[in-house]
C-alpha cells in the first residue's frame, strides 16, 4: 500500500492531540487518503499553526464536560485516534499526579465520551516504554511489560482500560507501541516541534546549527558496539500511514490488538551523530556525562505483527531519510 491507497470517502475521524508532532502527521495522512481530521486539542503542548486539514476543538481532556460535549458536537463520528498525553519522562518522575491526572484521567474520559457518543473504533498511542528492563531483543509484543518511568507506567494503565472496555463494552481497538518517533514531513511544513527537546535527533541537529547547546551524551560505557544506547527510529509519516491500516483493518473487522511501530533496526546513538554529520555537513558537538537514570541499553521492535495484521512495513524509516527530512523542516523553521 502506497501512502494514499486506502479511501476514507469523506470520512471525519477525530485526532485528539492532533495539534502535536504525530498528530499532525496522522491528520496530513488521513486528508491524503480522503478523510476529515478534527483536531481535539488544548495546546498546552502542540501548535494551531499545526492544524491545516481540518477543523479544531479548543478542549482539555482533564475536563470531563467538555469533552463530552465536544464528543457530542461529532456524534456521528466512529473512529478517534488518541495521541494526547504528558510525554516529557522527567518531568513524570517529578510530578507524578500531574501525569497521571492528564494521561489516565484524560484516557478516560475519552472513553467515556466514546461509549455514550457511541464511537466505537479507538486507536491509542502508546509506547516501547511499557516494557521495561529487558535483554529479549527485538522486543515483541507479548514481552512482560513492567514499566520503569512514570510515563510508560501511565501508558499500561491506558492501555489495561482499553482492554476492560473491549472486553466490558466491545470497544474496538489498536493500541500501537511506538518506539522512536522521528523525522518529518517531505513538505518541510510540519515537524518535531517539542519545548522542552529531550529527543535526539531534533537536539543534535540545533546543536550542529548552533541554535541551541552543545549536545549531552549519556554514558559511553553500554554493552554495545560503540558503547552509547541503541533505539529504533521509525518515521512519523510511517506511524501516521500505520494510522491509515489500522483504520482499514478495523472496517474489516479486527476488533482487538497490541502492535509495535518500529522498523526492527537499532541505532546507537553515535552512530546517529555520524549520520548527521553526512546529511547536514556539519559537527555535531558534544560532551560526554554520565548513564542517565533508567536508559534501557538497547530498544528495538520485533515488527513482524504490524506486517500480519495491518498489511503494514515501513517505507519512509531509512535513516538518511528520518535525518534529511528533520534537517529539512528545522532549516525552513529557521529560515536557513
Ligand atoms: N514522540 C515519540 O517518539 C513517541 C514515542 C512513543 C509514544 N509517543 C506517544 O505519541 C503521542 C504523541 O506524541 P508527540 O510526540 O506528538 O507529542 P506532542 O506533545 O507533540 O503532542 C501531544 C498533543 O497532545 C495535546 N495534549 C496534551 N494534553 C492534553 C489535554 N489534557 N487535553 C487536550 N490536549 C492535550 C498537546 O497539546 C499536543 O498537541 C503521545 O501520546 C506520546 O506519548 C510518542
Amino acid at each position: 500500500m502506497s501512502d494514499q491507497e486506502y479511501d476514507l470517502k469523506g470520512r471525519e475521524i477525530i485526532v485528539v492531540g492532533g495539534g502535536g508532532y504525530i498528530g499532525a502527521h496522522v491528520c496530513k495522512m488521513i486528508a491524503e487518503n480522503g478523510g476529515t481530521p478534527i483536531v481535539f486539542d488544548n495546546f498546552q503542548a502542540g501548535h494551531k499553526h499545526a492544524v491545516k486539514w481540518g477543523p479544531y476543538v479548543t478542549v482539555d481532556l482533564r475536563d470531563r464536560a467538555a469533552t463530552l460535549a465536544a464528543f457530542q458536537q461529532h456524534k456521528d463520528v466512529e473512529t478517534v485516534v488518541h495521541l494526547a498525553s504528558s510525554i516529557e519522562v522527567g518531568e513524570g518522575e517529578k510530578q507524578p499526579e500531574g501525569f497521571y491526572e492528564n494521561n489516565v484521567s484524560g484516557a478516560l474520559n475519552i472513553l467515556m465520551a466514546m461509549r455514550q457518543t457511541q464511537a466505537d473504533n479507538l486507536i491509542f498511542s502508546s509506547t516501547c516504554a511499557t516494557y521495561g528492563e529487558t535483554q529479549n531483543m527485538p522486543l515483541l509484543e507479548t514481552e512482560v511489560q513492567n514499566p520503569f518511568s512514570v510515563y510508560g507506567k501511565t501508558k499500561l494503565a491506558i492501555e489495561h482500560m482499553i482492554q476492560s472496555y473491549h472486553k466490558a463494552y466491545d470497544l474496538n481497538y489498536v493500541t500501537f507501541r511506538y518506539f522512536n518517533a522521528s523525522g518529518a514531513d517531505a513538505s518541510g511544513d510540519i515537524g518535531e516541534e517539542h519545548d522542552p527537546e529531550t529527543h535526539l535527533i531534533p537536539n543534535a541537529l540545533k546543536a550542529a546549527a548552533g541554535r541551541g547547546n552543545r549536545m549531552k551524551l549519556f554514558g559511553t560505557d553500554y554493552d554495545t558496539p560503540d558503547g552509547t544506547c541503541v533505539r529504533d527510529y521509525i518515521h512519523v509519516n510511517d506511524i501516521a500511514l500505520a494510522h491509515i491500516h489500522a483504520i482499514r483493518a478495523m472496517d474489516e473487522g479486527l476488533s482487538q490488538a497490541e502492535v509495535n511501530l518500529g522498523t526492527g533496526e537499532g541505532y546507537s546513538v553515535l552512530q546517529i551523530i555520524k549520520a548527521i554529520e553526512e546529511v547536514t555537513g556539519l559537527p555535531v558537538p558534544y560532551d560526554v556525562g554520565p548513564r542517565r537514570e533508567g536508559d534501557l541499553t538497547q530498544l528495538f521492535a520485533n515488527a513482524a505483527r504490524a506486517e500480519e495484521i495491518l498489511g503494514f512495513t515501513p517505507q519512509h524509516s531509512s535513516l538518511e531519510n528520518i535525518i534529511q527530512t528533520a534537517w529539512n523542516f528545522h532549516k525552513t523553521k529557521w529560515g536557513i
